[in-house]
């Protein structure tokens, strides 16, 4: 027995069989396995919450197998948040004295405080945290321990722990969400929306096309991100139904009343179809949807990063801290969380949805084991998306920008074609007469090696007026449309991503 931190806390060997003479704990940090008691003839082997029916123990590799301990004993807050409701259920019912109410609701807190302090013992016959805490729980207060999963089942308890857990996680990830955004409205404001902002090419097909402020580019990936808090939001909404009350598949025969259990655990509602609340798990789908979307939102950003920092691009500088170097080329500074974080993981949390996707599909109702599979891909997929963001918001919050080349870069006139067809539109010209008569300035230009901007001149039908849409940052405060990337439009798009960004803010503190 030996407390060995709070992530890990130790195993002990119920049987006292003890392992095969290794170490008691091995694996990788944060979980453990360990060799588990091999089969026992009667009496040997109560440690199992189902033991009753079995004349022998579980062989070693079914334990190996089929245990989740290693990986769902996150759940734990969760778990006995609601266990604590379903107490308070049972004593409702008449089911638990006074006494042993307040036992039992002592002793949850007591197993939740021991595992903070990595004093939690597990046992070999601990399947998964919910076993555990039960085991625990019941050493703790006695034989009134075992009244504990009174007219609940594993499936309808581990279904509620998880939306349980989830909602809290969400509230999390909405909050980096947030930060990340918060950097990108403050980048926008350096940037600035006036006749003097910052202002790059834009791109379709990644060439250049028309010319649009800093702010307004930054914004886009922010407007994307936002509507990533809305969706986390949407997802919490059907995440807070709470299971408990839905036993194994069929509820109980008990007078159990699961929307007290469900507003004790912090639920809005509870579920309304025992087979359902205990076997679908779109709710860790629709989770793990919403988080490799805003994967790929940031792997769009990363691989901008990416381009920007080349030598070719030069728009961008990150920050030393933010940046890496290369084990043989001294010269190199590498933009690795821009590749990572960002672009490479958003691979990982798409396997993560597809995988558990091909776990989902045709399993029978109402629980099956593989529904398991669904903690692994889930706890990756949040520890993933959350460093991410807290990576990016670093990033972006101390890069700096190229004012220089990105305006050399976009002065390059011909990213003021449109504006020279557009400007003939407003002499009455279709539309389709101006988009060739451009296209052949420009054809003609690059043919003859002629500046633009000298066959512009000498075009009755532009003349100066169009001369003065080819200079430097012309084409950019040129863009009045609303929504558009111009000075005109940019000003009053930044007031209401602050509006949206507020009303996100407070949406998630309500939530919380
Ligand atoms: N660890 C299991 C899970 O996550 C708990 C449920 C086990 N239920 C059962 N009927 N064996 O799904």
């Amino acid at each position: 027995m030996r407390p060995i931190g709070s992530v890990t806390p130790i195993r002990r060997d119920s049987c006292g069989c003890g392992g095969l003479g290794g170490p008691d704990v091995v694996g990788y940090p944060g979980t453990w396995f360990e060799m588990s008691p091999g089969p026992h003839e009667g009496g040997e082997h109560r440690g199992q919450l189902w033991h009753g029916r079995f004349a022998t123990g579980p062989a070693e590799e079914l334990v190996a197998f089929t245990e989740s301990l290693s990986y769902d004993q996150r759940l734990i807050h969760s778990d006995v948040a609601c266990s604590k409701a379903h107490v308070r259920g049972l004593a409702a019912a008449g089911l638990l004295t006074d006494v042993e109410l307040a036992a039992i609701l002592e002793a949850l807190d007591a197993v939740d405080a021991e595992y903070r302090d990595g004093q939690l013992v597990f046992e070999a016959s601990d399947e998964d945290i919910h076993t555990a805490i039960e085991r625990r729980v019941t050493e703790l207060v006695g034989p009134a321990g075992g009244k504990l999963h009174t007219g609940r089942s594993r499936n309808d308890q581990v279904a509620t722990a998880l939306r349980h857990h989830i909602k809290t996680e969400l509230g999390v990830i909405a909050g980096r969400v947030i930060e990340l955004v918060e950097v990108l409205g403050a980048r926008a404001d350096e940037a600035g929306t006036d006749e003097d902002a910052v202002y790059l090419p834009g791109y379709t097909h990644l060439q250049q096309a028309q010319p649009v402020l800093l702010a307004h580019h930054l914004m886009a990936h922010g407007w994307a991100l936002l509507r990533d808090v809305d969706r986390l939001a949407d997802c919490h909404s059907r995440m807070d139904v709470s299971p408990l009350g839905a036993g194994a598949l069929a509820g109980s025969s008990l007078r159990l009343d699961p929307q007290l259990t469900s507003a004790e655990a912090g639920f809005s509602v509870a579920f309304e179809n025992s087979l359902d609340a205990t076997s679908d798990r779109d709710f860790v789908a629709e989770s793990l949807f919403v988080l490799s979307m805003i994967g790929l939102h940031l792997s769009r950003m990363g691989e901008e990063i990416v381009l920007w920092t080349s030598a070719e691009f030069g728009f961008v500088i990150l920050d030393d801290a933010y940046a890496t170097g290369s084990s043989m080329l001294p010269q190199k500074k590498n933009p690795d969380i821009a590749e990572l974080s960002l672009r490479g993981k958003a691979g990982r949390l798409i396997g993560d949805l597809t995988g558990f996707l091909a776990t989902m599909k045709s399993l029978p109702l109402a629980y099956n084991r593989d529904l398991q599979e669904d903690k692994e891909p889930l706890f990756d997929a949040l520890d993933t998306v959350r460093l991410a963001l807290g990576a990016v918001a670093g990033m972006y919050r101390t890069l700096r920008f190229d004012r220089l080349r990105m305006a050399a870069a976009a002065d390059n006139p011909l990213g003021a074609a449109t504006d020279l067809a557009e400007l003939l539109v407003g002499d009455g010209m279709p539309f389709r007469e101006a988009h060739a008569l451009v296209g052949e300035l420009v054809r003609n230009s690059i043919a003859d090696g002629v500046p633009l901007v000298d066959l512009v001149a000498s075009d009755p039908r532009l003349g100066e007026r169009g001369v003065t849409l080819l200079a430097p940052g012309a084409s950019v405060r040129n863009r009045r449309s609303p929504g558009s990337g111009g000075p005109a439009a940019v000003g009053g798009q930044r007031l209401r991503f602050e509006d949206r960004l507020e009303s996100e803010r407070r949406r998630w503190s309500e939530l919380s």
